[in-house]
């Protein structure tokens, strides 16, 4: 049910946004929801951007913005970063072309600067997307193991397909007991069965992994989560170390999808922070400097099942074919080492080698700035999150240490207090985290809590 300040903010947020309104009752008729995809729509309606510069966001209504969604965290550099649009300009010049479906030098140059971060990287591939990158990484997983089954953490993400599309955002009372929760499907159209090849872990709760684990481990091939759960609640370092060990005792995979928290925790991503070693690890995002990217890298044993060298694959079509496909673990893409976007993604670690401890600086100020001003307004609220992404939580509990934790915090509050920061310029998706960018200055800062200076003392 709509507060009363939640519906005064919608009055506002509709009189300021009328073109956005225009233009979603317009891609209604042709795209579903309006949007291309849903995690950009929010009711009653998402604003429409028109253009991106730094730090801001101009709408279609010619509103600016200060922007802490940064297409979900991947404009490390904010929009329109110098270098990204130099990088892109002079390598599409320097190639002649966008893109040659053979090897490229920057492949080469790209899978070194990483490994140069991310050492548990031993070999390493491209793909388009994050979700590319943990399909691929749950597919060696079963390969090397010859296991089929994955465990992934209740509230985590790592894309849009069937193995990994439970128990994401769970309604709490049908997700069963916290130390053994049940997979619940997240989408229409996943065949039921799928919530037997995927089990459910708890966050944060070493002693009942391991008991699940220890029951299945001649089941299951890796574990996978994010060390940071949605990029903001980090693993307790106990847990994290004492899952690596028990995976290790039980010969199973330890997965870190870094694609929300690589080159955002620090730069070498939650595993240099936590200095534990997957063994297999997926980033994207951050690496694509605003284009599509992921990556998976991992330790040599595991990453060869992919060599062609090593068996045919389905697109050797010679006569002397060496093996079955089956022998060679499966990996293509057109797209897949894409020169124009890896020229971007280098330009962006560059950049981040001189700023981030900038960033992770700035972050902390914004941190503390927002604390305060709840803190005396009275309410009670944590600033949730590691490095260069955070969360504001409004809870009065203690310790905020898994999705159900969060579950008990006060969305409908926050949401009011978003939908206000949106009409004083402040933008992120409702109920979304927060990330900075080398975009984000004293400017920035003090606009920002100025704006939640007007929100929490004279809106709510
Ligand atoms: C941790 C994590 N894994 C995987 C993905 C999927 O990445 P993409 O949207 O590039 O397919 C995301 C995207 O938000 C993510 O946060």
């Amino acid at each position: 049910m709509e507060t009363l300040n939640l519906r005064n903010a919608l009055i506002e947020f509709e009189k300021r946004t009328p073109k956005s309104q225009a233009f979603i009752q317009e891609a209604n008729t042709i795209m579903p929801g309006g949007v291309t995809a849903n995690i950009k729509f929010f009711e009653p309606y998402p604003i429409v951007m028109q253009s991106g510069n730094g730090a801001y966001l101009t709408d279609l209504d010619g509103n600016q913005y200060i922007d802490y969604l940064l297409s979900y965290g991947a404009l490390m550099l904010g929009h329109g970063h110098t270098a990204i649009v130099q990088a892109v300009h002079n390598q599409l010049a320097e190639d002649g072309t966008s893109l040659f479906g053979t090897p490229h030098r920057l492949e080469l140059d790209m899978a070194q600067k990483i490994q140069q971060y991310y050492p548990s990287m031993e070999m390493i591939r491209f793909t388009n997307s994050g979700t590319e990158a943990t399909l691929l990484a749950i597919r060696m997983a079963f390969a090397y193991t010859g296991k089929y089954k994955l465990a992934k953490l209740e509230g985590h993400y790592h894309g849009g397909y069937n193995q990994v599309l439970l128990s994401v955002n769970p309604p709490v009372a049908e997700a069963g007991p916290a130390h053994e929760p049940r997979a619940i499907i997240e989408s229409k159209g996943i065949e039921p069965h799928q919530v037997e090849n995927t089990v459910i872990l708890p966050f944060n709760d070493l002693d009942a992994c391991a008991e699940i684990l220890k029951k299945r481990k001649d089941e299951i091939a890796a574990v996978m989560l994010e060390p940071v759960q949605s990029g903001f609640i980090p693993a307790d370092q106990t847990f994290i170390e004492g899952l690596r060990k028990v995976t290790d005792e039980l010969g199973i995979l330890l997965i870190f999808d870094e694609v929300k928290t690589g080159f955002r925790m620090g730069i070498g991503g939650a595993q240099s922070v936590y200095a534990v070693k997957p063994d297999i690890t997926t980033l994207g995002k951050v690496i694509g400097g605003g284009f599509p990217v992921g990556l998976i890298g991992g330790k040599k044993e595991i990453m060869m099942v992919t060599a062609p060298t090593a068996a045919s694959d389905v697109f050797d079509s010679s006569i002397s074919k060496k093996s079955s496909s089956k022998d060679v673990l499966f990996h293509s893409g057109t797209y897949n080492g894409h020169p124009t976007i890896l020229s971007a993604g280098l330009a962006v670690i560059n950049v981040l080698e001189q700023e981030m401890d900038r960033v992770m600086a700035v972050t902390e100020q914004l941190k503390d700035g927002i604390r305060e001003l709840f803190a005396s307004k009275g309410i009670g609220m944590q600033t949730i999150g590691l490095g260069t992404i955070f969360n504001v939580v409004i809870t009065e509990k203690e310790h905020v240490r898994n999705y159900r934790d969060l579950q008990e915090s006060n969305f409908s509050l926050r949401k009011e207090i978003d939908f206000h920061l949106l009409t004083e310029g402040i933008y992120t998706k409702p109920l979304n985290r927060y990330s900075m960018s080398t975009a984000h200055g004293e400017k920035e800062i003090s606009a920002t809590l100025d704006a939640y200076e007007r929100v929490l003392f004279k809106k709510i």
